[in-house]
């Protein structure tokens, strides 16, 4: 991996979290200012209620805060929708978009994936991106086919802020991973894209890998080719489990 792109772990709460639990966004920070994952630079996106305490707790510290949707427009008549500038103002660094389950519980199309990455870096947010098939399409072959439509119906116009998530859909929250070859082909693939999409600057944009990411298996996912950090949900919410995936990327893929 180039030296320009920084690893990059970021958790994914999910709508899980309540105040308490900012005691574990603390003892990541901790851990962090401890040098416990000095060679990737650490995100958590939180439930948006805890956003702003979140960036008080993470105050000083590197660890940056993420958002996990947001609304394309800036402010208005969008009752319960939140914006990328009110996340900015609240404290977020990062936003995810087009997450798996936005997409299928939302009805979220590529579209409207695109118009939110757009509206994040009108606000000054850098934007995490997901793409990944679904089992049905693995099986049939043509889970290429899916991330490359996904990719050129979603990307924003620019890739400077931008990170892409390779999320097979079915490896989410499953407990299952592709194999070390699957991950790589598909990493390689998304480089390729990326590189046609943004001529000279697609290289530059960091390809997380996101699906059952646990401690235990870490390292070994870390370590594929072409895969520049890691989107962790249910492992990223103890501070314990997580820093492990974090640190073993940093023993990994030290700069
Ligand atoms: P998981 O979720 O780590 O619990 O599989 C990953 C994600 O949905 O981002």
């Amino acid at each position: 991996m180039p030296d320009r792109r920084r690893p990059l772990v970021a958790g994914n709460w999910k709508m899980n979290g309540r105040a308490a639990d900012l005691l574990e966004i603390a003892a990541i920070r901790s851990a962090v200012l401890a040098g416990q994952a000095a060679a990737a630079e650490i995100v958590v996106c939180p439930p948006v209620t805890l956003l702003m305490d979140a960036g008080r707790v993470c105050a000083g510290s590197p660890v940056k805060l993420g958002a996990q949707d947001c609304d394309p427009a800036q402010d208005g008549a969008h009752t319960g929708d939140v914006s990328a500038e009110m996340l900015k103002d609240a404290g977020a660094s990062y936003v995810i978009v087009g997450h798996s389950e936005r997409r299928a519980c939302h009805a979220e199309s590529d579209a409207l994936v695109r118009a939110k990455a757009g509206a994040a870096l009108r606000a000054g947010l850098d934007v995490i991106l997901c793409v990944g098939e679904t089992q049905a399409e693995r099986v049939a072959g043509a889970a290429l086919e899916r991330v490359a439509a996904q990719l050129g119906a979603s990307l924003p116009n620019d890739a400077a802020h931008l990170v892409v998530a390779y999320e097979p859909v079915w490896a989410i929250g499953t407990g299952v991973t592709p194999t070390a070859a699957d991950i790589a082909a598909m990493h390689g693939f998304v480089r390729g894209q990326l590189e046609r999409h943004f001529p000279g600057g697609g290289k530059k944009v960091r390809v997380l890998y996101g699906g059952s990411v646990r401690p235990e298996n870490a390292a070994e996912l870390l370590a594929i080719e072409e895969v520049d950090g890691a989107l962790v949900g249910g492992a990223s919410l103890k501070a314990s489990e997580f820093m492990i995936i974090a640190g073993a990327y940093s023993v990994l893929k030290a700069p």
